[in-house]
């Protein structure tokens, strides 16, 4: 694996493979009542959050801390940053504090790629979404609930999403989401299909390892797991779609349309999710969508991620730390 994580797209499918199966061992630790690793002791964890979040900042928090790390949260909002400071003289700050990982969310599509290329720092560089760009532990932790749903719990290391088919519905123009799941998921041989209107799909998707489609009922029967994305309101600078109503009735999953996928297939949804837009309440809340499922793996799926950049000294999980073998 090399030494960051910024884009799905440079992950192999034997790295992706290692960080799923290495995730596995986590999510085991999270099921017993000490929560915690002694792996990362001794090592420092930064976030650095330039935009908004709940999810990925509390998940790679509790992903440093059960792996043992100091963890520093930074947000750019009532710190410096909002005096003008650049993104250079954060990292020499950082750098100055001995950070092992930098974990950096920013809205600018290519920071971490920078920070991890500048000679600013000497840690490891993960990538927790740059503007529209990649998130790539975002599609690793999707991946990784697909696999468990789909391919089972027990199925064993090294499986991956050989001939799955997956639907990414919505917002794709925006969405590093969707951009670090084609990758990803045709890295484990999955076939992806995007369905959004077609002001919402960006241009050059020829060239995606994907196929695209404008008609969301033809595609849900053959779907193994429908990802619906959000509409991304915040990053738009023009009328996309006519009204929301509009966009509700043709690329929104409703009860009505769950119904037309298969038995086993699933809705995903990284969140926010905007309740009664892309997604009905009766759907967000129903078993099938794993909107819940994919916070908690999300911990497992970076504990795995700072364990395996941050190359921790100790095996991941050891026999000792197990609770029963310790009576
Ligand atoms: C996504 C993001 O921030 O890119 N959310 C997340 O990380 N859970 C998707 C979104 O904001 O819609």
């Amino acid at each position: 694996m090399k030494r960051h994580l910024i884009s799905a797209a440079d992950l192999t499918r034997d790295d992706a493979v290692l960080i799923l199966d290495t995730a596995e061992e986590m999510a085991r630790v999270a099921d017993r009542p000490i929560k915690k690793l002694p792996t990362l002791r001794g090592r420092t964890v930064v976030n650095l959050f330039f935009e908004d979040s709940t999810r990925t900042r509390i998940s790679f928090e509790a992903a440093a801390k059960r792996l043992s790390a100091d963890v520093i949260n930074f947000s750019a909002k009532g710190s410096s940053v909002s005096k003008g400071e650049s993104l250079k003289d954060t990292a020499l700050t950082l750098e100055a504090m001995g950070a092992d990982a930098v974990v950096i969310r920013h809205h600018a599509s290519g920071a971490p790629y920078r920070l991890a290329n500048s000679g600013w720092i000497d840690g490891a560089v993960v990538n927790a979404g740059d503007g529209t760009h990649e998130h790539p532990t975002q599609a690793l932790l999707d991946a990784f609930t697909m696999r468990r749903r789909l391919v089972g719990p027990d199925a064993g290391t090294g499986h991956d999403l050989a001939g799955r088919r997956i639907t990414i519905v919505g917002d794709v123009l925006h969405s590093r989401v969707a951009r670090s799941n084609v990758h990803l998921l045709t890295t484990l041989g999955a076939e992806v299909t995007l369905v959004a209107p077609p002001t919402l799909v960006p241009v050059g998707v020829e060239t995606w390892p994907c196929e695209v489609s404008y008609d969301l009922d033809s595609v849900l029967p053959k779907s193994d797991a429908v990802m619906m994305l959000r509409v991304q309101r915040e990053r738009m600078n023009a009328a996309f779609f006519p009204t929301e109503r509009e966009y509700a009735r043709r690329y929104g999953l409703d009860g009505e349309r769950m119904a037309r996928m298969p038995e086993h297939a699933v809705v995903m949804h990284p969140g926010p999710m905007n309740r009664g837009m892309e997604i009905t309440a009766e759907v967000a809340d129903s078993g099938r969508c794993t909107a819940v499922e994919q916070v908690a793996n999300g911990v497992s799926i970076r504990m795995a991620v700072l364990y395996l950049l941050l190359g921790g000294s100790e095996p991941a999980v050891t026999n000792n730390a197990r609770p029963e073998e310790n009576k």
